[in-house]
């Protein structure tokens, strides 16, 4: 442990690590770095820090992906990149480990250091994360006596097993601060003290034994828990949430953490596209930081996608977007990126005084704060808040009057001038068009609108109904899904057949019935004599599905098969391992006089398709099954098919529009993208028009997309696409039509900027003394790219949001011409936002200058 917290903490001389470095070859870590913590911050090599982390997933991207997504983050100002470990991918089967491809944790880690950056480790084994099961493997569940997240020797002896493995590969590789590596920080469990009631006395113990173990393998780096108010020492406990300003933790020895910063939500099948305003976003974390707070986390920075089975659940959709600072392609979302990028630099000009001391706090007036950070040295930061939701306020600070949004904090380096406040944004911001791109068939050679290719280029298999494996078993009565399964595929057939005879008191009119069937989810598809007779689902709140369909039976004997699909495992909450999927039962024939009970029946069970039982998605697949015969089946249940495309070009990431198809999952050249299911939409409810930033967020109150379906376009990364001929398996389950898929790319069509004459000055500009005026500043997303157009320019009274600025009542004459002069023909342009360039259309107006332009 180091320093007290009202001294300044020792600084290391930037020209000995500078000097270090050199001897020893490397861009950041060279040395073994020391890393304790005191009351105030993580202390790395003597010095304390204020910092800023980010999530990235390495299995929610590709390898290829990873330098670009970290070298944004580094651009963003991020100090750390933080990922969990996933334990199912790592170890599908029990011993057998996996870490190839988008699971080479090393690689990962070592892309982090190599762009000079620091990693947190999560490894949890629990992660939640909207992860498949929590991250745990399936094969867990089914050792003997065991008991997840509680004093139980099995669940403990595993969950040991895998951290030690782990760190010791960790280790191995010298990626630990402590070995010279980039890894300052780990985390085990996860967000236990949200549940851990549920799990009585044993709840203590376990959590004991996790710190104990955690620290017994001696990382030399700390360890973390979150969202555990009893993390016992050396363990810091740590914050997650929307806000975390309140937070303290549990001993006055350890620093204010925040370990989950939400920048957004994910997405559920069936639900609404969630965001969270950049305005709030800044809000918290800026508040958190004047609050005391020195290590914060973006989760997500980059969310990207649920590949493959991946996804968490029940019902959480394949993009996982997350609406973070860096989109699911990798493409900067702007103006959040910046408008946060700006905010780090401001918190990096205060972190001297942040670290050195405790703030103090005044109050300004009712809902007005501010904190102050004052060293003996005589530096001196500030943070300003007005944390009231309704009106804007003006302050007297230090003898200086300052204005205030409603709902935001500035920050103030030198404790007099205003560098950034929250609500203020200067950065660009994009407007982002998904592009329908033409790609060629192989067979013809001409090019062919995707959204139609071809009819005859697709090629189809039909999936059995019912059961044609011969793994197939049948016992008495009805199966829980998962616990039958082993989560080996999505899919369980139950399958069973009754005698009609036509005069069953069950039956009306002779042959009819209502079938009815209650499962605990979460899809099902119910078919009567190999017909399709309806299709139920559950949903994110509600898991369970209850079919009633009105069926035909014919004398003799007639099958009931029914298909049963999980659409990813529980990943959140007490005993979460515990909860069940599939037909539980009852299932009865219900007619007006009397109903008969199948559920004791003789049920066959079949885990699995046919078609995944072949692999006919990977390349090994035998292609002399698939028929290419021209009348495709469309909107059919239990089709495969198999297509070909040619990679869109450019460099642009691409995206599947399944617009036209069901639900089910794709392959591209035998990688899964995910599941697809842009059949279920979201409720027509539930959208505001706008999102008002002020205020406290939540994570239904900003969605979009009502009304629509929840995941139209799915990520295929590039890096899965090979030039010359790809294939694009399907597997549709409820009945779709193919060629009406299209392929897009995903391109920035302008940038814009809207900054008034009331914004703090950039901060580049402030810290080179080079200028006080705000500024708008436009560049182009690509290098080698210009503004090669202004489609608008106006200074004054400008309203409207990027894509859609108007004129207001007082505008320049000049402002076009200005802005053309000034920006055409150059990557990046800065514009004073003054009377001085633009003149002064209106008097003793704060006017603003709104720009949108477009790069080629
Ligand atoms: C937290 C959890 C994360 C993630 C998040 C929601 O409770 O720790 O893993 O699930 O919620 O995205």
């Amino acid at each position: 442990m180091v320093a007290g917290a009202d001294a300044a903490s020792p600084q290391l001389s930037p020209y000995l690590v500078i000097f270090l470095c050199l001897l020893c070859g490397c861009s950041h870590l060279c040395a073994a770095a020391t890393v304790t913590y005191d009351h105030r911050a993580l202390v790395i090599d003597g010095t304390r820090r204020a910092l800023i982390s980010g999530s990235i997933h390495y299995p929610r991207s590709t390898p290829e992906m990873w330098p670009d997504l970290v070298e944004k983050s580094k651009n963003g100002g991020l100090d750390i990149v933080e990922t969990y470990v996933f334990w199912n991918l790592h170890e599908p089967v029990q011993g057998q480990y996996d870490f190839e491809g988008r699971k080479d944790l090393v690689r990962f880690v070592k892309t982090v250091a190599e762009a000079g950056l620091y990693v947190h480790l999560r490894i949890g084994p629990y992660v939640c994360a909207e992860w498949n099961y929590g991250g745990f493997p399936l094969w867990l569940h089914f050792i003997p006596g065991i008991k997840f997240r509680t004093d139980n020797e099995p669940f403990k002896r595993e969950v040991q097993r895998f951290t030690t493995k782990i760190v010791e590969m960790m280790k191995q590789e010298k990626l630990y601060a402590s070995q010279g590596g980039p890894i300052i920080l780990s985390q085990i469990e996860n967000e236990y003290g949200n549940i851990d009631s549920s799990y009585g006395a044993a709840a203590k113990t376990y959590i004991n034994w996790t710190a104990s173990m955690a620290t017994s393998l001696d990382t030399g780096v700390p360890w973390v828990m979150c969202q555990q108010a009893d993390a016992p020492d050396p363990i810091i406990n740590t914050c997650n949430g929307f806000y975390c300003d309140q937070f303290t933790p549990n001993s006055n020895k350890k620093p204010k953490m925040w370990t989950e910063n939400w920048s957004g939500w994910f997405l559920s099948f069936g639900g609404g596209v969630p965001y969270r305003p950049v305005e709030d976003l800044a809000f918290a974390v800026a508040r958190f930081f004047q609050r005391g707070g020195t290590f914060q986390n973006y989760y997500m920075y980059h969310g990207g996608t649920n590949f493959g089975r991946t996804t968490g659940g029940p019902f959480i959709a394949t993009s996982y977007d997350y609406d973070a600072p860096i989109d699911e392609y990798g493409i900067l979302r702007q103006p959040k990126w910046g408008h946060l990028r700006d905010l780090h630099k401001a918190i990096k000009l205060c972190e001297g005084a942040l670290v050195a001391t405790d703030p103090t706090y005044t109050s300004l007036g009712q809902n007005l704060e501010a904190h102050v950070y004052k060293t003996a040295s005589g530096s001196c930061a500030a943070f300003l808040a007005n944390v009231g939701t309704q009106s804007d306020a003006t302050v007297t600070f230090n003898g200086k009057t300052y204005h205030l949004p409603a709902w935001s904090v500035s920050i103030l380096p030198d404790c007099q001038n205003v560098v950034f406040n929250t609500a203020q944004i200067n950065s660009q911001a994009t407007l982002l068009e998904t592009k329908y791109v033409k790609t060629y068939s192989q067979a013809s050679d001409q090019p062919i609108n995707t959204s139609e290719i071809s009819e005859s280029s697709w090629n189809f298999i039909k999936e059995p109904v019912g059961i044609t494996k011969s793994s197939a078993f049948t016992k008495v009565g009805l199966l829980e899904q998962i616990n039958t399964t082993a989560d080996a595929s999505d899919y369980l057939w139950y399958s069973t057949s009754i005698d009609i005879n036509g005069d069953e008191p069950f039956l009306f009119n002779g042959t009819q019935t209502t079938l009815h069937i209650e499962s605990l989810g979460h899809v099902l598809h119910a078919f009567v004599n190999g017909q399709l007779s309806g299709s139920g689902m559950g949903n994110s709140g509600n898991a369970k599905v209850t079919l009633d369909n009105s069926i035909m039976l014919a004398p003799g004997k007639n099958k009931i098969d029914l298909l049963s699909v999980t659409v990813g495992l529980q990943n959140y909450g007490a005993f979460f391992d515990l909860w069940g999927a599939g037909i539980t039962g009852p299932v009865l024939l219900k007619g007006q006089k009397s109903t008969t009970d199948l559920s004791s029946n003789d049920w066959t069970y079949q885990i699995g398709l046919h078609g995944e039982e072949l692999g006919i998605y990977e390349d090994s697949g035998d292609s002399s099954i698939w028929i290419s015969q021209s009348a495709l089946p469309k909107n059919q249940p239990l089709v495969w098919y198999k297509g070909y495309f040619d990679a869109p070009e450019g460099n642009d990431p691409v995206a599947i529009d399944f617009t036209g198809m069901g639900k089910g999952e794709a392959w591209v050249n035998g990688q899964s993208i995910g599941r697809y299911w842009p059949a279920y939409v979201s409720p027509q409810t539930g959208c505001a028009t706008s999102c008002n930033y002020r205020g406290a967020f939540s994570s239904n109150k900003c969605l979009k997309n009502c009304g629509m379906p929840s995941q139209r376009l799915y990520h295929v990364p590039r890096s899965l696409i090979q030039s010359g001929k790809n294939r694009l398996v399907l597997f549709e389950e409820m009945g779709g039509d193919p060629t009406q898929i299209s392929f897009a790319t995903r391109q920035t069509v302008s940038l814009c900027g809207h900054v008034s004459e009331s914004h703090p000055a950039l901060l580049d500009a402030q810290n080179t003394a080079q200028s006080n005026v705000p500024m708008l500043r436009l560049e182009c997303p690509y290098p080698n790219q210009m503004i090669s157009s202004i489609k608008f320019a106006s200074f004054g009274t400008p309203y409207g949001t990027c894509g859609s600025y108007n004129h207001g009542k007082c505008s320049s004459a000049d402002a076009l011409a200005v802005v053309q002069q000034a920006c055409i023909g150059v990557e990046s342009c800065d514009l004073e936002v003054s009377i001085k360039l633009f003149g002064d259309p209106c008097r003793n107006v704060i006017k603003s200058l709104a720009v949108e332009a477009a790069c080629t």
